[in-house]
């Protein structure tokens, strides 16, 4: 199956229908969904973030509605035009060039491109190729990930860096962690992976997904999408919220990983994109998540005024190993530290 040129490929190729094996069953369709929800996730402006203001929208927004989006956040909008360019670059290569990377060739388990999420575990692909970059240096990266794109996304990966400490410092206070030392810096941010996500133009967008119901495992995710829009996040009553594209903004989510650390007070939120007939769209989410190694659990700063655990401790490498073992199921790996 054109091995090398992933969903994008069978875009380029001019099927009339969609292959059977991208056929969702109905309840998964987006056609299926009766609930579509007028309400949207806040846009927080993060010009003044030392005001206490902006520090209370970001935690209401956590802990509401699990998304948000920011704005004036200091990541050079420069920086975010060259990694969307890059995204596009990398999927632009030649079949060759991109067989490289698939697992079978790839010069590390840390640089990977792929189609839909887990396809040895799923019922029905979603129509999706991805490259994933899991950070492991700076020297590393250098050596390993693709010439087109690595110098983009480490500079976005790098500037990046001081939003995520801001949000993170911002959302522990709130959890009366005042002081972030080095196991719990271990805990929150101890490992990075940059995904570059491509949702080619697809000849039956209704009978199939771009990405399925999943909640992120991260601690944080943050997401860069371009202008075509499609993602949608779990509302009230089980309904859909369109994430609109917003120039120059980065979609901020909670992954699992915070809500077992906060004890379920930030929240988790089921998403999905869905697939598209008339464009191709790019995303570039940024997964902030603890170290393999760390076991996480309530903080026991969360705990401290006599709250009940929610969660158990769970070893983040089995939890991320559940995860990727199964289809994209909605909020169920979560039930693993139960
Ligand atoms: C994801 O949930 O991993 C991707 C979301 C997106 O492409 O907007
Ligand atoms: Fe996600």
């Amino acid at each position: 199956l054109n091995k090398g040129n992933g969903v994008k490929g069978l875009s380029e190729m001019g099927l009339e229908s969609l292959p059977k094996i991208y056929i969702q069953p109905l309840e998964e369709r987006m056609c299926g969904t009766k609930n579509m929800s007028h309400e949207s996730i806040p846009i927080i402006d993060m010009s003044k973030w030392d005001d206490p203001k902006v520090a209370e929208a970001i935690c209401e927004a956590a802990e509401k509605w699990g998304f948000f989006q920011i704005i004036n956040h200091g990541v050079p909008i420069e920086v975010l035009e060259n990694v969307k360019e890059a995204t596009h670059q990398f999927f632009r290569l030649p079949a060759e060039e991109k067989r490289k990377y698939l697992k079978e060739f790839s010069p590390s388990n840390n640089v990977r491109f792929g189609s839909s999420f887990s396809p040895k575990a799923e019922k029905a692909l979603e129509w999706k190729d991805y490259l994933s970059l899991f950070y492991v240096s700076e020297d590393e990266a250098s050596a390993l990930w693709p010439a087109v794109c690595k110098d983009q996304v480490l500079e976005y990966m790098k500037r990046s860096e001081i939003v995520i400490r801001k949000l993170l410092d911002v959302l522990l206070k709130n959890l009366n962690v005042t002081e972030i030392d080095e196991t719990k810096e271990s805990l929150l941010m101890g490992s990075k992976r940059t995904n570059l996500n491509y949702y080619p133009i697809c000849p039956n967008p209704e009978l199939t997904v771009g990405i399925g119901r999943h909640s992120d495992v991260s601690t944080l995710t943050l997401l860069l999408q371009d202008d075509i829009g499609g993602l949608y996040v779990r509302g009230n009553n089980d309904s859909w919220i369109h994430v609109p594209p917003v120039s120059g903004s980065i979609v901020i989510n909670v992954g699992d990983a915070l809500q077992i650390m906060s004890n379920g007070r930030y929240k988790s939120i089921e998403h999905r994109v869905i697939a598209n007939g008339s464009n191709n769209r790019i995303s570039v989410p940024i997964f902030i998540n603890p170290r393999p190694s760390d076991k996480i659990s309530p903080f026991p700063e969360v705990l401290a005024s006599g709250e009940k655990a929610v969660y158990k401790e769970v070893l983040y490498s089995d939890y991320v190993r559940h995860f990727f073992r199964k289809a994209h199921d909605g909020k169920k790996t979560i039930d693993l530290a139960k």
